[in-house]
Parts: structure tokens; sequence; C-alpha cells
């Protein structure tokens, strides 16, 4: 049987759609634009990310990815990014298990010889660092590390908007600051909340204003994803009916993860027995709700604590004719609210019309709150 992939990004052959996404953003990459990717959480990011850089490595690039959200502190950063740049010659792996002893840095041939133009590595053994001039130095090493063997580097930095926990603007501007400089150094950035991105590249007075393309990733194509079901049904020896893709596709919109997770469930069910006429969409989606109540119930959390925030949800889920027809406009300020649950990336704009984008918090919210 083949794996299924739910929950880890997906790579290669596993990563369905996005291919017209993809050749935009490698036509961008290669011309040197570096780009923004901003969808909310689990609409397949990261997949497209690593799919990218893998793409890059295959043409001689030099790559690096730096997940933001995974790091817990300053020095962390600094090191995971030199790590990355010196992957590219293999001594990542060296260099992290090294890196605090300096007899054993300077004893590595291969990694002392790498080095010697890049002297700041050492101070990672120091036992007083300067973590700041030790992230500053490092984001000069993404620049200086490929020009010394003549390459090119593509670096991302995945949930970049998470960077704010660590110090807030002074770190974005340095960051700025000097990899605007950089040549042979092209970025990729990605963030779930719309409002922490805006405030990092779009607005006029943000710290990375204009400076790498903004590429909103929506839904994967529902065509591309029905092959994939079918296939993947057919070989696991599932007869489900046509009908059912098509209300589970009509459900999830092509939403990434969903449409991966209700799969599973699928063959989990077949496999435990269920019969084929109890595999429905509505007995699977009951069953996904339980998996994910926790992640649906903190998101639920974080925005009841704003009761203009939960009026303005309902409304957008009830879906009247004119959402200012139906709320007391003397007492909410539907405007204001819509843009907040934008920038949470809870709903978004579709032709005029908003929607929420996890398809199954919807149903969450119909099921606990609204009945
Ligand atoms: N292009 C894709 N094809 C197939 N499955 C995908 C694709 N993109 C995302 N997924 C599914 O969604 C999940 C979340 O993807 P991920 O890249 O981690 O999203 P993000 O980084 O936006 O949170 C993956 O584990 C996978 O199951
Ligand atoms: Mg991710």
């Amino acid at each position: 049987m083949d794996k299924l992939h739910v929950g880890k990004p997906v790579k290669g052959d596993q990563l369905i759609g996005r291919e017209a996404e993809i050749k935009t953003m490698l036509n961008l990459l290669s011309q040197g634009q570096s780009i923004v990717i901003i969808a909310p959480r689990r609409f397949g990011k990261t997949s497209v990310i690593l799919e990218l850089l893998s793409r890059l490595k295959q043409r001689n690039n030099y790559t690096a990815c730096i997940d933001v959200f995974t790091t817990p502190d300053l020095p962390s950063l600094s090191q995971k990014i030199t790590e990355q740049v010196l992957n590219n010659k293999k001594l990542g792996k060296v260099f992290r298990k090294i890196r605090n002893n300096i007899t054993e840095i300077i004893r590595n041939v291969e990694l002392k010889q790498t080095i010697e133009s890049f002297e700041f590595i050492l101070k990672y053994a120091s036992p007083d660092q300067d973590n700041w001039e030790l992230l500053s130095e490092s984001i000069d090493f993404i620049e200086a590390f490929p020009e010394k063997y003549n390459k090119e580097i593509v670096c991302a930095f995945d949930e970049f908007g998470d960077i704010n926990k660590f110090n807030g603007d002074g770190l974005v501007k340095m960051i700025r600051s000097k990899i605007q400089l950089h040549d042979r150094a092209t970025y990729i950035f990605s963030g779930s909340y719309e409002s922490v991105m805006d405030s990092i590249f779009v607005k006029p007075n943000s710290p990375f204003f204009r400076f790498a393309r903004i590429i909103n990733l929506g839904y994967i194509e529902k065509n591309e994803f029905k092959k994939y079901l079918l296939n993947t049904l057919q070989s696991n020896k599932i007869a489900v009916s046509e009908k059912l893709i098509n209300e589970i596709l009509g459900f999830t919109k092509g939403h990434p993860y969903y449409t991966q997770l209700i799969l599973q469930q699928i063959i989990l069910n077949h496999s435990i027995g269920t019969k084929l006429q109890d595999i429905t969409l509505k007995n699977i989606l009951q069953q996904i709700l339980i998996i994910e109540n926790n992640f649906l119930e903190k998101q639920w959390e974080d925005i009841s604590k704003s009761r203009e925030l939960v009026q303005s949800l309902l409304v957008v889920i009830k879906q009247r004719e004119s959402l200012y027809s139906v709320i007391d406009t003397k007492k909410i300020n539907l405007g204001r609210a819509l843009k907040k649950l934008s920038g949470k990336g809870i709903i978004y704009n579709e032709k005029g019309k908003y929607q929420l984008s996890d398809p199954l918090f919807e149903l969450w919210i119909i099921e606990n709150v609204i009945r």
C-alpha cells in the first residue's frame, strides 16, 4: 500500500496540483526576485517550499530552509541558518555536532578548510558569545558562502511571521538591511497570518515593503485532487462511488489537509471492515471532527474572546444577501471585524463574498455554536 501523507509536508510525486504556481515561483526566483507565500495553516506552504528547493537543488542552486516556527530563540535561529548554509557542502551535521567544541572544530579538516574564511563560526564555541552579533554574521554568511563557491542560493524562511516572537522590530529591520544587499541570495518567506505578513511585507511602512512578490496560495484544483483520490482508493481496492468523491471535494473545496485526512479515514474505515454503504461523507466528517477537536476548539477560543468577531463570523457562515443588512452596525463594527478575521486567516474574500477558509471549522461552528 502507498503511504498516505497527512500532517507532514508532501514532496515530489506526492504533491498534487500547484504546478502553475510552482512554475511562476521558480521563474521569479531564478530572476532573483524574492517571494512571500501567504496562506492559512495547512494549505501546503511548507510542501510548496520543499518542492521549490528540491527543484532548485537539481538545477545546481544552493538552498537553505529555516523553519522559524520551530526555532525557540535567537541563538537557535543563527545556528540553524549557519547549519543550513553549510549543508550545501554537506557540513551541516558535523557543524551541529561540534559547534560547541573549538578543538573539535579545528581538528575537523573538512570543516576547518571550508570555514577558514568564515571565522565567525568559531564564535559558536566561545563561552561568552554575543547572540545578536552571531545572528547578524549568520545572515552575512547566507551571501558570503555561495560567493566563495561562485554559486547562487535560495534561502527559505518558513513561517517568517513568527519572527516577531524574538525581538520584534529591530530584528526584522536588521535582516532586511542586510539581505537587501545580497546579490547571490534570493529569498522565500512564508506565513500563515495575513495581518502579521501585511505588517512585515505589504504595508507601505513595513520593513520588507516591496522586497518580495506576494503569492497567495489557495485551495488545490479539484480535478487534480479527484484523480488522486480515485487512484488511491482504487489501488487500495476500495470501490467508493464517484458521487462520494465529488461530495468530499464539494466539502473540502480542495483544502489539501482535510482532503488527505478524509481519504486516510476512508481507508482506515475500510481496513477495519466498515461496510461500504456506511462510508459516507457524513460519517467520515463526524470522525474527523473528533480527530481535530482540540485544534478547532483552540481556534474558537481565540475568536470567542471578542463578541464582535463571533457575531460577524456567524453572519458570514449564515451568508445572507448582504452582511450589513443582518447585523446591527450600531453595536458592531462589521468592517473592522471582517478585516480582523481575514487578518487571522479565518475568512477570505472570494469575488466579493466572504467565506471561511477552513471548511471543518465552519462545520464545527455550525454543530457546536449555531445549533
Ligand atoms: N500539494 C499538496 N498535495 C497533496 N497534499 C498536500 C499538498 N499540500 C498540502 N497537503 C496536505 O496538507 C498537509 C499540510 O501541508 P503543509 O505543507 O504542512 O502546510 P502548511 O505549511 O501551509 O501548514 C500535508 O501534510 C498534506 O497532507
Ligand atoms: Mg508549514
